[in-house]
């Protein structure tokens, strides 16, 4: 059983990325953005008594300096527990550069063997609250899913609210959705937070459709899992060396079929996430004089709270959150 307190260790490591990342905001450089999150990430997972290995994170060893898949992470003393880390720094990484809302910060965690080891491709999802849980079928397409939900919902399709990302491959599916009379709410980016406000009714979304990243698909599922609700996903090939490499990563030649929440996230994980600029479920990183404000949420899929956590950072007292490398790259003008 994972160590119930590892969770707000974790929360520690998502606010470090979020401020870190967050001093960057709409400074319209999406690659000083992650550079900033990964970096400070990377530095707080020093301070985590596991023994923790990269699963979902920032790309193969040979495309990313930090936090690539296999990566050893933590404390990693003798008796420290063997984990498997899923991991996106700064996930939305244009929402944070030009100042949109819904970028954050995440972690999930679980035993080994805890994730699907999925490759940085598409992947096309759907996702529900609690109410859904059970109805959905990515295979049978957005129309049946939608007449499904309403149903277990008890109201019309129209009365339902679903989140798509802003891409023109959804132009179809768009059409399909807007034929039923459901209301659309389209992002531009950040569709792991769009999965979660699913799960929460103030949010007023009820259902996430399209194609997004298959990494984002484990790291929504970890979500899922914590507040009960559903996904489902399908790995979205558009080339030959694509399917090799999912193959190689999962370890089975099966790598086409739909896959299940349980497929994608174990029985057992722990989630934390810290919102870098304002979006459905989590607040930004707030600076006030000397220091910040964070709001995080972490979760357990055991026993299914889920925390919010607001924080204040005084920056003098923890001067590791000022992440100086950057106050130098820009000029620390007075
Ligand atoms: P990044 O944080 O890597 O920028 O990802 C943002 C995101 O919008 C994800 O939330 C989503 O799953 C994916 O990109 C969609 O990919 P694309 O922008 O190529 O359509």
């Amino acid at each position: 059983m994972m160590d119930r307190n590892l969770a707000l260790d974790l929360v520690r490591v998502t606010e470090a990325a979020a401020i870190a990342s967050a001093k960057t905001m709409g400074m319209g450089d999406s690659h000083l953005s992650d550079q900033q999150a990964v970096g400070a990430m990377r530095a707080a997972f020093d301070a985590l008594e596991i023994h923790g290995t990269v699963r979902i994170g920032e790309g193969e060893r040979d495309e990313a300096p930090m936090l690539f898949i296999g990566e050893e992470v933590g404390r990693r003393d003798e008796d420290d527990p063997k984990m498997d880390l899923a991991l996106d720094p700064l996930e939305g990484t244009s929402l944070c550069a030009y100042g949109f809302p819904g970028a954050l910060s995440v972690i999930a965690m679980a035993p080994e063997g805890g994730f699907l080891h999925a490759p940085d491709i598409y992947m096309d999802k759907v996702a529900v609250g609690p109410v859904g849980r059970g109805v959905i079928d990515l295979a049978a397409g957005a129309t049946e899913n939608l007449r499904r939900l309403a149903r277990a919902k008890g109201v019309k399709p129209r009365e339902l609210t679903a989140i798509v990302l802003d891409r023109p491959r959804h132009h179809e599916l768009m059409a399909e959705i807007r034929a039923l009379g459901v209301r659309i709410r389209l992002i531009t980016d950040g569709d792991v937070q769009a999965a979660i406000a699913t799960c929460n009714e103030s949010t007023g979304i009820d259902i996430l459709f399209g194609v997004g990243g298959a990494p984002e698909g484990v790291l929504a599922a970890a979500a899922m899992r914590c507040m009960g609700g559903d996904i489902q996903g399908q790995l979205h090939f558009k080339e030959d060396s694509q399917v090799e490499r999912a193959r190689r990563l999962m370890g089975t030649d099966d790598v086409h079929r739909v896959l299940q929440m349980g497929d994608l996230a174990g029985e057992e994980v722990l989630f934390a996430a810290t919102g870098v600029t304002t979006g459905d479920m989590l607040r930004g990183v707030r600076f006030v004089k000397g220091g910040c404000e964070t709001h995080s949420m972490v979760m357990r899929s055991r026993s299914g709270t889920v925390r919010f956590i607001d924080a204040t950072h005084d920056f003098e007292r923890k001067p590791s959150y000022t992440s100086e490398g950057l106050l130098e790259r820009m000029g620390d003008e007075e």
